[in-house]
């Protein structure tokens, strides 16, 4: 990793920088020289981490904006402020997430998961494009998991209003749609020869308020025990569960739909690499599946 001053004068943005990997993530580019902005549905949550940052690396521009990913209509006044305060943005980390929470739906309606994890990012990406576009070598990161190798996504029915609802499917789906939309939104780039880079990173198993249920998910006993248990014996600390994301923010051999994670036990733990992935690459779906998040969120390639 180069040295502490390598994203002096550089912007960023991390959604979910409040807490857990998002937060360790907003510091770790922080200790790198960039300015932070940090989006996050919570204002006071905000304002701590910004009150933080500003004391741990008082170098950077750091500061908040209002960002509900729940909520198009969040989404898109946040990137309009941006737009309007902002000459470029170099780095986008799509980081929070909802996980294995219950059944319901976000302000437009679409499943929690899909709606905040996928569509959510993929209208602030869309939207931020132009930013991220002024600036040579910009970056997207979008943080998935190792569960996408279990997502299925059911084109039927996203919004999970006609089959029983699995919250741990809704989530694995979820983080499939992330994995396909970045890798989409990379060929797209290259199509049309705009000089960002679409990354993905996973952080394994990290000890955060996700894996210890999050605040809207109701483990059951079982689920509660299998939490502690994971926890104590495989999870590692949220500053690990970010390296991956800082690798691929940083990483100068980084390639267009490159996916990085921890590199030991089975990508659970462990120092950040790029990491294989799991799965056949499936643009046929990836390209469907962008069509159908731009009918539903109406923002369109190019922003
Ligand atoms: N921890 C793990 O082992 C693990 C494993 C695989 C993947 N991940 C992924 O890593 C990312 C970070 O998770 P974490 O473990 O750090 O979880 P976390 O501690 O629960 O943090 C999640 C962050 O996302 C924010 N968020 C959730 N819904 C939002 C919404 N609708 N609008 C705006 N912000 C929202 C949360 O805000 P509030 O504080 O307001 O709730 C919080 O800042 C997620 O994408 C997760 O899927 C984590």
């Amino acid at each position: 990793m180069a040295g502490q001053a390598q994203l002096a004068g550089r912007t960023v943005l991390v959604t979910g920088a409040n807490r857990g990997i998002g937060l360790e993530t907003a510091r770790g580019l922080a200790a790198r020289g960039a300015s932070v902005i940090v989006a996050c549905r919570d204002p006071g949550r905000a304002d701590e981490t910004v009150r933080r940052l500003r004391a741990e690396h008082p170098a950077g521009q750091h500061r908040a904006v209002p960002l509900a990913l729940d909520d198009l209509g969040s989404v898109a006044a946040c990137a309009q402020a941006l737009r309007a305060e902002l000459d470029g943005l170099d780095i986008l980390v799509c980081n929070a997430g909802v996980f294995g929470i219950d059944h319901g739906h976000t302000a437009q309606g679409f499943e929690w998961h899909f709606g905040a994890n996928c569509l959510g990012h993929f209208a602030l990406t869309l939207d931020l494009l132009p930013l991220l576009a002024r600036r040579p070598g910009a970056r997207v990161v979008t943080v998935t998991s190792a569960m996408y190798r279990r997502g299925k996504l059911d084109f039927a029915d996203l919004d999970w209003r006609r089959r029983p609802y699995s919250k741990w499917q809704a989530y694995a789906d979820s983080k499939l749609g992330n994995l396909l939309l970045a890798e989409e939104l990379q060929r797209r780039l290259d199509e049309a020869g705009i000089a960002v880079t679409s990354l993905l990173s996973h952080p394994g198993y990290a000890a955060t308020n996700s894996a210890w249920g999050g605040r809207s998910m109701k483990p059951t006993l079982a689920e509660t025990v299998m939490l502690a248990l994971g926890n104590a014996l495989m999870a590692q600390s949220p500053a690990m569960g970010a390296a991956p994301s800082l690798l691929a923010a940083t990483d100068p051999m980084a390639r267009g739909g490159d996916l990085y994670g921890p590199s030991r036990l089975g990508g659970m733990r462990g120092p950040p690499a790029r990491a294989d992935k799991k799965i056949t690459p499936d643009p046929v779906t990836a390209s469907r599946l962008w069509l159908v998040a731009e009918d539903l969120t109406g923002v369109r390639w190019p922003a």
